[in-house]
């Protein structure tokens, strides 16, 4: 059995103070949940949420890094560095750094063999656009852009990396794909994951679904056969809303 794996992702938002009053706001309310509860941070929250997630099951995550691991790039975090601080978690390959940083295939790839090589685990983004989806070939990019992404990782650590399947048209605008979509999407991606990696292997990797993720939806979505948890953009900003998306069972 997979592990559901609730993850927010806070993008550019949150001050430090705002982080620790928070996470020790949600450390009370999720700490009997089986399920893996990580906050993805800006960079300049790591050190507090860490501190404030200390001795609860709260896992901390960065949300994005560079590949290398040292050199004249102003204004970059390396793997090492999110590392030695004992962050555990990195999404990769997020929509808006596809769109806005040109983030590609390809930084993509280097950054996921750069995430395993120091023991982060990866949070892999795919999705397709409006436009891609309209001309029915959703299965092909998000197949595509997740065989990219894995390309030079071990079998061990392919089963290791999470996936989310984001579908661009559903992030921030209210519009969630359908359960069953979302979930026809995921074993699309598993089938490709088990025709490089075999069967065993894709039955372990961690897939979320993400898009417009709330309270009321993820019951639905989280229940699927395939959707093994979420990627939360705007709900994980509220604690309540959060603490309810953690506990989508009851
Ligand atoms: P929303 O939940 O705000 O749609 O954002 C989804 C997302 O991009 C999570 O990474």
């Amino acid at each position: 059995m997979r592990k559901k794996v609730i993850a927010g992702n806070w993008k550019m938002n949150m001050l430090p103070n705002e982080a620790i009053e928070y996470i020790d706001k949600l450390s009370k309310l999720v700490k009997d949940t089986t399920n893996e509860v990580v906050l993805c941070v800006p960079y300049i929250d790591l050190f507090y949420a860490l501190l404030a997630a200390q001795n609860t099951n709260i896992k901390i995550g960065a949300q994005n890094m560079h590949f290398e691991e040292k050199g004249a790039y102003t204004g970059e975090i390396s793997p090492q560095m999110l590392k030695s601080i004992n962050v555990e978690y990195v999404i990769i390959g997020h929509s808006e750094r596809r769109q806005y940083y040109n983030e590609t295939d390809e930084t993509v790839n280097k950054k996921v063999n750069a995430a395993h090589r120091v023991g982060l685990k990866p949070i892999v983004c795919v999705g397709e656009t409006l436009e891609e989806r309209e001309n029915g070939k959703t299965a092909e990019i998000i197949t595509e852009q997740t065989k990219l992404a894995l390309e030079g990782l071990d079998e061990e650590q392919v089963a290791k990396t999470i996936i989310a399947y984001e579908p661009i048209w559903a992030i921030g605008t209210g519009k969630t794909a359908t359960s069953e979509d979302a979930n026809n999407s995921i074993k699309e991606i598993r089938k490709e994951i088990a025709r490089n990696y075999g069967q065993e292997t894709a039955n372990r990797v961690i897939i979320q679904y993400g898009g417009s993720v709330k309270a009321e939806n993820a019951k639905e979505l989280f229940s699927m056969s395939d959707i093994d948890g979420g990627l939360v953009g705007g709900a994980s900003l509220k604690v309540d809303e959060f603490n309810k998306i953690i506990h989508f069972e009851q």
